[in-house]
């Protein structure tokens, strides 16, 4: 169990990346969810300890992360958003260092963990090739190998799925999945679809602040009888978006489908039930209203 409680940070050019973040999460898979610049990596690089937090507290299974990063290192892996590799370096000797570098220097104990790692991520026919050749998917599983060296109870992730087709990403979430429900995974990504697949527990981050956090599905149900239809032209949104609280412009065969939050059906909308994209886009459009108004 990881225990947020507020934590601040703002850098040195004045973003406020953190804003008094609270969190509670549980083992098993946890989703991060915000757009571009929520604040994301920024709180995975701070429980990862590779970055100060102006004030707060991370306490995981007890012990104060901020206060004892050296003991918490040996039980994170860290699969940051981009990270590089040597060029050339074949994906087993990569590995093989990455792991003689987190104390596995049992010359038997390594060639076991690694095959067995390499082997996880479906890599293992892959290893004599160069990890600066892989494709992106593979990249990514590459990434998640060498994060669970040494066998992590705290995993996290940053945006893992970007930029991955749909074959990969699905390749990609079937992997975390099998990772198990007896260690925190933390999870961060924009993709709603990543949250709504994989996480029984979930919070939407968004310029720093912590807009909603609980089960994806009892979220959702906060939302019945709130969310309404309409198929318009293009020609009408900008009239309709002026008029309504308008979340979500889906397109759909050439035309657009628009969701409305509110409490009564509008002229001419229909009732559609609640999805977790309502959930992200009506956290998105109140957290926006709120910040426009003050
Ligand atoms: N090292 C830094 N110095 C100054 N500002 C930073 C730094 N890192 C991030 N920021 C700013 O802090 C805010 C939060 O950034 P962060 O990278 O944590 O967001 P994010 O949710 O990970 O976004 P993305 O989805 O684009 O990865 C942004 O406004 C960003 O520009
Ligand atoms: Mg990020």
């Amino acid at each position: 169990m990881l225990e947020i409680k507020n934590l601040n940070k703002t850098y040195d050019n004045g973003v406020k990346a953190l804003n008094n973040v609270n969190l509670c999460i549980p083992k098993g898979m946890f989703g991060l969810l915000g757009p571009n610049g929520a604040g994301k990596s920024s709180l995975m690089r701070t429980i990862a300890t590779l970055q100060d937090a102006d004030s707060g507290s991370i306490i995981f299974d007890g012990v104060d992360i901020l206060k004892n990063p050296i003991e918490i290192r040996r039980r994170l892996g860290y699969l940051p958003q981009s990270f590089g590799v040597y060029q050339g370096v074949p994906a087993y000797e990569l590995l093989d260092h990455l792991a003689m570098l987190k104390g596995l220097i049992n010359k038997k104990e390594r060639k076991e963990v690694v095959d067995g790692l390499l082997a996880q991520t479906n890599l293992y026919q892959h290893r004599k090739n160069a990890v600066s050749g892989y494709s992106g998917g593979m990249r990514q599983r590459f990434g998640i190998a060498q994060a669970l060296l040494g066998d992590p109870d705290l995993l996290i992730v940053d945006e893992p799925t970007g930029g991955l087709d749909p074959e990969e990403r699905n390749r990609f979430h079937n992997l975390l999945v099998s990772l198990g429900e007896q260690r925190v995974i933390i999870l961060s990504t924009h993709i709603v679809d990543d949250v709504s697949e994989l996480c029984p527990q979930m919070a939407i981050l968004a310029a720093g602040e912590v807009l909603r956090q609980g089960n994806p599905f009892e979220l959702i149900d906060d939302l019945k009888g709130q969310i309404w239809r309409k198929t318009v032209s293009i020609t009408e949104v900008e009239s309709i978006e002026k008029e309504l609280p308008v979340i979500s412009k889906r397109l759909f065969a050439g035309q657009i489908i628009i969701h409305v939050l509110a409490d009564s059906a509008p002229q001419g909308f229909e009732t559609t039930p609640a999805d977790l994209e309502d959930v992200y886009f009506s956290s998105l459009h109140q957290n926006k209203q709120q910040r426009i108004a003050s």
